[in-house]
């Protein structure tokens, strides 16, 4: 219908293209002023007329063809009324005709690489982290939806000079016992330990890096007490991402591009790139006002970016992505900015394919988070605590449903990731217990419920044959339904291009609310077969985006709630 109606002002406007009238053509915020709405301020000057004119004048020479009801000209604007059985029509044919209706195949035979989640080894999985695995994991399906092949890729933080300190502490002050029944929590306290001691005594530091030297060159019994903690550590991550139903395709961390190093370096140093500056080699990024990229320490030992430089390199060779995305909080802008410029400075024209998606901070309101010790919040601690809430929650409210259990974890484990994508990733996530598990806030428990809830209208109904009488559907609640699941398809790929998951959890809460009005205004169960059976399948469309649009956010949606 849009479209129709930008041909029709087009075939009348000569000074402007198509794709400008698209853009121009606005979603009236009221039904009494039709379904488009054309604004002639653009062309006042243009035409050298006031805007009201202007209307005037196209809609005499548009004149009114059967798809429009009415066209009528309102403080400068063009306002097309539709007719509204057609525009239903064309709505409902449109998302019957598309098995992926909301996706494209934009990104056929294109590989996105995901960097996120990306914990570090030996220290905990807290509530940042539980960040960028959210939005990279949202990310990852919504470019899926697109047609992209994804690479989900966990960067683990398992390589670095921390990994010396924490050998020399469990050599002094460590036991295989308390690792083995502790775990991080353990490997966290033995590393604080260091630190207070080598405060006192610096060689300590130097015992340290001698340990990790030793890691660098292959040592076997350091290997081995590293890979030991990378075990343990791993095993307490995967069980975040089984809560999160969430999986990887590569835990390729730093350790992994340990060999890979020494060609990048000397590639640098053959391309002229490196300076020795104190005994380190570093790539002077002043020219960009940028301060430099260490390449390696003054003792030869590698750093965060030359593991991201070798990394981004083998990815590109590996898997010749056209997008590689890192996830990471707003604190590592600079990070990426210095390495990428480095990619670039290399000559490589892909470092234009770089991108850092950075996300705010998590903060918590009224502080009533369980913590552990040392203020750190564990990531699994919170989704539990969630869980827990929401089962007494599903206690008082419906006690009978069946998997109580599933639905619980499936309810409570939503709500967190909802909230964290509510806003734009910059914003900061605020925990509010009370807002997020809000079953009619703007929340992911409620759009859960609002999908059970047309869930069990179909359940109550039975089969639903495929009749659709478009005239059941011109009342205005009807029609805000289906505008607003025309609109998906919009979504999801604005979502992609803004690389913002909070474009999906908006519109499915709008989605949410637009239903529920349908549902309490339009009865569906009634005996006229021509209606019941209508309505049941606008009911049978919403349903499927509503899940489709949570699925886009990792989150799931249970039958019953
Ligand atoms: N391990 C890092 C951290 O916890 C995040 C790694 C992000 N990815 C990357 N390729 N640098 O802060």
């Amino acid at each position: 219908m849009k479209n129709k109606i930008v041909e029709l002002l087009d075939a009348q406007i000569e000074n402007m293209d198509a794709e400008e009238i698209n853009s121009l053509l606005e979603i009236p915020p009221k039904s009494e002023m039709g379904d488009f709405a054309f604004p002639c301020f653009k062309l006042a000057k243009v035409f050298r007329k006031a805007p009201p004119m202007i209307a005037l004048d196209l809609k005499e020479k548009i004149g009114c063809p059967d798809f429009l009801n009415k066209v009528e000209c309102l403080g400068g604007y063009l306002n097309f009324f539709v007719d509204k059985s057609m525009f239903a029509r064309q709505i409902v044919e449109n998302y019957l005709s598309d098995s992926n209706y909301g996706g494209s195949d934009e990104g056929q035979g294109k590989t996105i690489c995901i960097d996120y989640s990306s914990p570090n080894v030996a220290k905990n999985f807290h509530v940042g982290h539980l960040r960028t695995t959210i939005i990279g994991n949202s990310l990852n399906k919504i470019f899926t939806k697109l047609g992209y092949h994804v690479e989900r890729i966990n960067h683990l933080g398992d390589w670095g000079t921390q990994f010396g300190k924490l050998i020399v502490a469990y050599k002094n002050w460590g036991s295989k016992k308390a690792v083995e029944e502790k775990g991080i929590e353990e490997l966290m306290r033995i590393y604080v330990k260091f630190h207070e001691e080598a405060e006192k005594d610096d060689s300590l530091n130097d015992e340290a890096r001698a340990w990790f030297t030793k890691m660098e060159h292959g040592d076997e019994e350091a290997l081995s007490i590293w890979k030991w903690f990378r075990e343990i550590s791993l095993k307490e991550f995967m069980r975040v991402y089984e809560l999160l139903g969430m999986e990887f395709d590569s835990f390729a961390g730093e350790s992994f591009y340990n060999d890979k190093m020494q060609p990048v370096i000397e590639e640098l140093k053959q391309k002229g790139l490196i300076k020795v500056s104190d005994g380190a080699q570093i790539v002077d990024l002043e020219e960009y006002n940028m301060p430099p990229c260490l390449i390696t320490k003054k003792d030869g030992s590698s750093l965060y970016a030359t593991r991201d430089i070798a990394a981004a390199m083998y990815r590109k060779k590996t898997y010749d992505f056209s997008k590689c995305i890192y996830v990471t909080g707003l604190e590592q802008k600079l990070h990426f900015a210095q390495w990428f410029k480095v990619i670039e400075l290399m000559g490589y024209d892909w470092s234009k394919d770089l991108m850092h998606v950075p996300y705010g901070l998590v903060s918590l309101k009224g502080g009533k988070l369980s913590t552990r010790k040392g203020h750190v919040i564990y990531a699994e601690d919170i989704l539990h605590e969630s869980i827990q809430k929401t089962r007494s929650i599903i206690e008082e409210k419906n006690p009978n449903i069946p998997n109580k259990e599933e639905v619980a974890k499936q309810v409570g484990i939503g709500a967190i990731v909802f909230n964290d994508l509510y806003n734009q990733r910059i914003k900061d996530v605020i925990f509010d217990w009370e807002k997020l598990l809000n079953f009619d806030g703007e929340t992911g428990p409620y759009v859960q419920y609002t999908y059970a809830r047309a869930a069990s209208v179909i359940r109550k109904i039975g089969d639903v044959p495929s009749v659709y009488d478009y005239s059941v559907l011109s009342d205005d609640v009807s029609m805000a339904l289906l505008k607003e699941i025309a609109r998906y398809p919009q979504v999801v790929s604005d979502a992609a291009e803004k690389m913002e998951p909070f474009v999906v959890s908006r519109y499915a809460v709008a989605l949410a609310q637009a239903f529920n009005k349908f549902y309490h205004e339009c009865q569906i169960n009634v005996e006229d077969e021509n209606i019941k059976y209508t309505r049941a399948n606008i009911v049978i469309i919403t349903k499927s985006i509503l899940k489709d649009a949570l699925s886009l956010l990792g989150i799931q949606c249970p039958e019953q709630m």
